[in-house]
């Protein structure tokens, strides 16, 4: 299924070889669009090869959207749509996901709504909510591989009120890519997936970036992180013990904001927190760290992402007001349905309900609008699997019958669900009709084969209704 050359090469481990908070910090360029209309964006993207250099006097070939890794970022507003050109002048075929929009089925990124090499295919976004959201390749058991060689990047949407609340923002409002990686010595990417199981890198990286230092202000950030990991989840904490000031989960802002010690975070999961850096004296170096989870292997310095250099002062007019967004919590009493999702690993193949992914099954048929419940039982002690719907949000229930974490209150649509949990999540299916996978986000269960689809409602247009077309494109 990999290419020569991507397959098991070993355990080589580069980690030693880099110092952590070295490398500077930067983010992903924001891409323009080629034109604007009186209701839309539109963009255009290569994905394409390129050597890039993300070890220092090292090359390393990454797959990536305009050939940088990871991939440019889109900043949208709500209302406007957003038209976006994907040409694929990789030697693979693709399949673009917007992880988090709800988009109608043609443009979801359907896992064989393929883009064959030297075609293109024009995806249209409703943009119908502010959060963040990532673009990523969905091909059929090939997802690990091809996010894993780059094909990632992050797609945040902003509205009015959002802005109108002064929260940081403009350059005090930061993406976090956060992606584990291992490397061979000549600095190539090595994919090990332990018999597809979990891919688990020694080299954490933060925007591309190995373990970087940020200078910063002394006032307040936000920082949208999203984890673009195969499969390595984290547990966020600061090295001097303060909090985290969550604000967002992956449908957006959450109700209020909550402070916590620390902010675990899975594969597909996003988390929006501000950390107040105006209690430290000017020279402070705050590391942002990694604690130890039961389901990840542990390298040298994988308990470290990142820290923040603290090198000047500057006033601050943000705030972190009380209220952030009203969210209605959909009551329990309002589902009309419950299923039930047993979460296992069969032969060695996972499986959801004993079942593999299937094109011509549609494991659950929903009436638009209806509200269910949907429960993740994962009986054994096999890792984590955060379970994802596409085109739906819904909120957490409960956790093993507690309440969710209190970073976790929010539109959400990747749910941790850890050993021998039960996670019971409630949602308004729709407003899209049509079919939608659901699946681990761990990359390596949802390539081999813990995905299934729902459909919503009757008559949705079909998910490959909008074929990728060949090159060369007419002009935008
Ligand atoms: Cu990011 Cu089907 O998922
Ligand atoms: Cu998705
Ligand atoms: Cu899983």
């Amino acid at each position: 299924m990999l290419p020569i050359g991507l397959q098991n090469r070993g355990n080589a481990q580069l980690s030693g070889s880099i110092v952590p908070f070295t490398l500077p910090f930067r983010t992903p360029p924001v891409l323009n669009p080629v034109r604007k209309d009186s209701t839309t964006d539109y963009y255009q993207i290569t994905m394409r090869k390129a050597q890039v250099e993300i070890l220092p006097g090292r090359t390393t070939e990454i797959w990536g959207y305009n050939g940088i890794f990871p991939g440019p970022l889109i900043k949208q507003s709500k209302g406007r749509r957003t038209f976006v050109r994907f040409i694929n002048n990789l030697d693979i075929s693709t399949s673009i996901h917007l992880h988090g929009m709800e988009s109608p089925p043609q443009y979801d990124g359907y896992a064989t709504d393929s883009i064959s090499p030297r075609y293109y295919k024009d995806y249209l976004y409703p943009n119908t909510f502010a959060a963040n959201f990532w673009y990523h390749d969905h091909g059929h058991t090939q997802t690990t591989r091809n996010v894993y060689m780059g094909l990632a990047g992050m797609y945040i949407v902003q509205d009015d009120e959002e802005l109108a609340l002064q929260l940081p923002q403009g350059n005090y409002d930061v993406p976090l890519i956060i992606q584990d990686r291992q490397f061979a010595p000549d600095g190539s990417f090595i994919l090990n997936t332990n018999n597809q199981t979990t891919v688990m890198g020694d080299v954490i990286l933060v925007n591309g970036v190995p373990w970087p230092f940020m200078q910063l202000a002394n006032r307040k950030y936000r920082f949208r992180v999203l984890n673009a990991s195969s499969s390595r989840s984290y547990r966020l904490s600061l090295s001097t013990g303060d909090s985290l000031i969550a604000i967002g989960t992956d449908g957006g802002l959450m109700a209020a904001p909550v402070n916590t010690p620390e902010l675990r975070i899975a594969p597909g999961e996003r988390y929006d927190f501000i950390i107040d850096f105006s209690r430290y004296p000017i020279g402070t170096r705050v590391e942002l760290q990694n604690l130890p989870l039961q389901s990840n292997f542990n390298f040298s310095n994988t308990d470290k992402i990142m820290c923040f250099d603290v090198v000047r002062a500057e006033t601050d007019n943000s705030s972190i007001p009380n209220v952030l967004r009203n969210i209605q919590f959909i009551p329990e009493s309002a589902a009309v349905r419950t299923r039930d999702f047993d979460l296992d690993q069969i032969n060695g193949v996972w499986v959801i309900n004993g079942n593999r992914w299937n094109l011509n099954r549609i494991d659950a048929n929903i009436p638009l609008n209806q509200v269910e419940i949907w429960t993740f039982r994962h009986p054994v002690n096999a890792g984590v699997h955060p379970m994802h719907l596409h085109g739906v949000k819904l909120q957490m229930l409960d956790r093993n019958g507690q309440p969710p974490l209190p970073y976790e209150r929010g539109w959400k649509d990747v749910f941790y669900v850890g050993e021998d949990e039960i996670v019971r999540v409630i949602g308004i299916f729709g407003p899209q009709q049509g079919k939608f996978m659901y699946h681990c986000h761990n990359m390596v269960h949802e390539d081999f084969d813990m995905m299934s689809q729902f459909e919503v409602g009757q008559g949705g247009i079909s998910p490959t209704a909008a074929k990728a077309k060949p090159l060369p494109a007419p002009p935008l």
